[in-house]
Order: structure tokens, then sequence, then C-alpha cells
């Protein structure tokens, strides 16, 4: 033995022999002092702790191998203090007892009578080690199967950015659509579409993915031997009522990773002659047509216009959609609502007047800066609704997205207004045989987008019939492209006096 293997020595139970391995140990222990502690293990059912016990009980008393052999109950290793090692570092203190419950050692006179099988001591280590060999053999197979389908992921990657950067030169970035944004900005926003998680949550809502169903199937005339380019696919949702609606081409675009399940979803739905999938930012793929007669988007963020996908489909529309050609949706309309004071509201700003005893209600402040996207309860309404904002995607433009628009609401329940609640609708009616639309309001099913609550700092006294007017103006964040900065005002008609103006940051 080298110096090392000198350190990692086990020492026989009985004698000064030294082994490398606990097995080792066993064989020895058998055939030199007539002594398997494999048997006694068995003989006395001993657990994990029973073998540790025995073990330093063997080398602190020093028992003949012949008493052990003949212990009655209680067994005098039975005591916790047998716990604690005689030896340090003892090897055999290490072994798998659980892994040996089945061998018997050669000559056990037992092995016939209980019909097990009963192999030489030596016969068994070598199974042993044949099978430590298999499992190395598994564990490496699977570690190469990993790094291979890694490498799989890398060359996808590879081939992708080879396919844009042969762009002509141009069409690699969009001076509009969100060249705003950043690789580094947008980098988080694709990879938060990239979860099953957002788009499980998507197609759960029926509000919203039912009406896109019932617009495109209902409609053959807008999708039947079209072709259909759906911006931002997602799963392919879209894309599949397109084909199913008789389209003879649909393209998806999408540059978050979902696109790779959008790929096996098409085909396992057999619709991969018809649907043609690309991964990529839609400001910077190009597309397999020069031309396209439909677009379908499902773009709309809370508050319609949180995370500025609109932009991506305007820039769709302008780049890829014949002059005959329509986008859908095609008119949404943004509105606002005066709400009371509920419990809600004192729930969310009440609380900061007392936590604990303590006043905290400068942070009112902060709180009412964000709007809250949140399900709104019609009965809180106190206004009449007003639209602030109508958006005609076949014909805006991309500063139309950012606005300042005047409203103005009738009160109709005195006491106090505490927020406003905004909410949108959703139409497809151009050249629609069947015209479908939904709205997010708060007296419809509530859907994903639920409504965007603007909490005011301090609340409004109004009574019933009482005019208020204002403006709403929405900008993108300079900050981050995909944020919105808002501002509401609010005046009495009669008085001109301002009773409000608060500004909030959508991020
Ligand atoms: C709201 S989801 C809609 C998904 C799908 N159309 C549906 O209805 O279930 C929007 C999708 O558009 C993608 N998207 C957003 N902006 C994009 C862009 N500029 N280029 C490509 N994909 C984009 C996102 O990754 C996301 O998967």
């Amino acid at each position: 033995m080298d110096a090392e293997d000198q350190d990692s020595a086990i020492v026989c139970l009985f004698c000064n022999e030294c082994f490398k391995l606990a097995e080792m140990v066993w064989t020895h222990c058998v055939s030199a002092h007539a002594f398997d502690l494999l048997k006694i293990k068995r003989m006395h059912k001993l657990d994990f702790y029973g073998c540790i016990k025995i073990i330093n009980y063997i080398r602190k008393l020093k028992p003949s191998p012949e008493s052990i052999e003949r212990v009655a109950l209680p067994l005098p290793w039975e005591s916790d203090e047998f716990l604690h090692p005689t030896l340090p570092n003892d090897g055999l203190l290490q072994y798998d007892f659980d892994d040996d419950s089945d061998v018997e050692v050669d000559n056990n006179a037992d092995a016939a009578n209980n019909q097990e099988a009963s192999i030489p001591y030596s016969q068994y280590l070598e199974i042993k080690q044949r099978l430590h060999q298999l499992e190395n053999r598994a564990h490496c197979a699977e570690a190469n199967l990993a790094r291979a389908l890694e490498e799989i992921d890398q060359l996808r990657a590879v081939a992708q950015n080879v396919l844009l950067e042969d762009q002509p030169e141009g069409q690699s970035r969009s001076k509009t659509g969100c060249a705003t944004c950043d690789k580094a900005e947008d980098d988080p926003y694709f990879s938060s579409y990239a979860h099953f998680g957002i788009h499980e949550e998507m197609l759960k809502d029926s509000t919203r993915t039912e009406s896109y169903r019932d617009f495109i199937l209902n409609n053959p005339a807008v999708f039947k031997d079209k072709i259909v380019l759906d911006v931002g696919c997602g799963t392919g949702i879209l894309s599949m009522f397109a084909a199913k609606a008789g389209a003879t081409r649909v393209i998806g675009i999408d540059q978050s990773e979902i696109i790779y399940q959008a790929m096996d979803i098409v085909r396992e739905n057999g619709l991969e002659h018809v649907i043609t999938l690309l991964k990529g930012k839609a400001e910077e793929v190009t597309l397999p047509v020069d031309k396209v007669d439909v677009i379908v988007s499902e773009w709309m963020g809370y508050f319609l216009l949180f995370e500025s996908m609109l932009d991506t489909v305007l820039f769709a529309r302008d780049k890829w959609l014949k002059p005959t050609g329509c986008v859908y949706p095609d008119r949404c309309t943004l509105c606002l609502v005066a709400l009371g004071n509920s419990e809600k509201v004192e729930k969310k700003l009440g609380f900061w007047d007392d936590v604990y005893g303590f006043q905290m209600s400068c942070m009112k402040k902060s709180v009412c800066s964000e709007p809250c996207v949140e399900t709104t309860d019609p009965k809180d309404e106190i206004s009449s609704r007003c639209k602030v904002k109508v958006l005609n995607v076949n014909s805006c433009k991309l500063n139309d997205v950012q606005f300042k628009s005047a409203f103005s609401i009738e009160i109709n329940k005195d006491g106090q207004c505490s927020a406003f609640t905004a909410y949108f609708d959703i139409f497809f009616e151009k050249s629609c045989d069947r015209k479908v639309n939904f709205s997010t309001s708060p007296s419809n099913s509530p859907t994903h987008w639920k409504q965007t609550v603007f909490y005011l700092e301090k609340p409004i006294n109004v009574t019933q019939g009482q005019a208020l007017e204002g403006f709403l103006s929405c900008t993108k964040s300079v900050k981050d492209p995909r944020s919105l900065d808002i501002i509401i005002e609010v005046s009495d008609v009669k008085t001109q006096k301002q009773l409000c103006c608060q500004s909030y940051l959508l991020q």
C-alpha cells in the first residue's frame, strides 16, 4: 500500500490486517475469523445504526468472534454510546449496509432453507463491480445526451442568427416599431413569453380566445384562399384558426422561444403544409412572400397599450399588407369611468393611516403613482363611462399611440371619487359578414387584462349630476419604451376649478 492507501486503509475488526475496501474486510473476517458480520446483521435485523453500533462495540470492547455469534437479547451494543466512532475515519462505518440486504456469503448453511441464492463472496464482489461499471456507463450516456441536446439548441440559435444576418441591408433594424426597445430591454420581455404559463393564461381567457376564433372561423370570406400573417403568434393558435378557415398560407412570427413549441403544435395538428413559423422580431425577419392579404394579431396589453406591441403590428401593416388587405382586430377603444370610495379603496389606501398604530400616510403618494391591474366591481362606478381614445388599426399612425385626449363624465352618485378605472373594447368588423367584438369593462366577464385602476392621492368630493372634464395623456416612458407614463387631469365643468392632476407609471 502506498502512503495514500495507508491513510484510507481499513483495519480488520479482530486483527491488525488492513484492506482497501470494506468488502475485503468482510471476506477476510469470514475466512480468517469465521465471523460473518453481514450474517449477524441479518440475524438480528440490524438497521444502519445497529451496524454502526456493532462495529464500534467490537472495536472498543474487543469481544471474540464466537462470543458475538452467541449474544442474547438485549444486544450488548444497543447503547447509543456505540454510535460514536471508536476509530477515527473508520472506513467500515461508511459502508452502505442497505446495499447488502440480500447477499449471502458463501457457506451460509441457512441459505438453502431460506430459498435464497448463494454465491461465493468473490463472485458477489465481481458482480457488484460490474454493476458499478454499468451504472457509470449509464451516467456517462445521460451526460452525453444532455450535452448533445444543448449543442442542438446552440446550433439552432447560430442558424437563426445566420439567417437574420443574411437579410438585405435596411431590413435588419427598423426605425419604427419597437426599434426604440434595445436588445437588453427586449430580452426579458420575450423571455416572459417563453414560458407556457403566460400562454396558458391567455388561451384560457375564453372571452379573448373565443372572440378571435369566432371572428376567424365565421368569416370565411376574409380568410379563404388568402395569405395571412400572424404577428406575435405565440403558441400558433391564431395561425391554426386561420388555416382552418381556409387560408392558403399562414405565416406566424414570434421572437420568443415559445415559437419552438408552436412548431411542434403545428406539426401535431398536421398543418405544417399551410403554416410557416419564423423565429425573430417582426421588425427584423424576412417573409417568404412580398405581401399578405390579412394580418391578425393579439397585441393588446394592460390599459390596451402597455407593452407597445401595437407598434410592431403597425410596422408589419406598413411593410407587408396589400393595399386591399386588412388588419384584425380593426378597431379598439379605451374608456374611463370614475369610482367611488369603496371598501377596496379603504383597504388599499386607508391601510397606510394606521400600521400597527403608526401613521404611514406619506406612503400613499408612491402607492397612488402606480396604476393597479385589478378587477373593478361595477357597483363602485359613480359616473358615466367615457371613450378617451379610438384607434383604427388599419389607418392609425405610430404617433397616435401617444396622445392627450379630452374627456367628460357625469357623476351619478353623491360621495367621493377616489379612483378612475380604464378598460378597452375590441372590434373585428371591417369586411366581416359576422362582426365580433369583446369588452374588458367591469360589467363584462373578467378577462386576464382585468381593468387598470388609477387611485387618487386626494379623493374628490362629488355630487350627483356634477359634470367633470379633463385630459388623459399617455406617452411611452423614456426609461422603458414598453412602460407608459399616464397623466389624469380633472376639472369641474361649472367652476373650471382643477380638482386633480396626477401622474402614473404603468410598468
Ligand atoms: C399577447 S401574445 C399573443 C400570442 C398568440 N398570438 C395568442 O393569441 O395566444 C404576443 C406574442 O407576440 C410576441 N411578440 C411581441 N412583440 C414581438 C415582435 N416585435 N416580434 C415578434 N414577436 C413579438 C410575443 O413574444 C408573444 O408571444
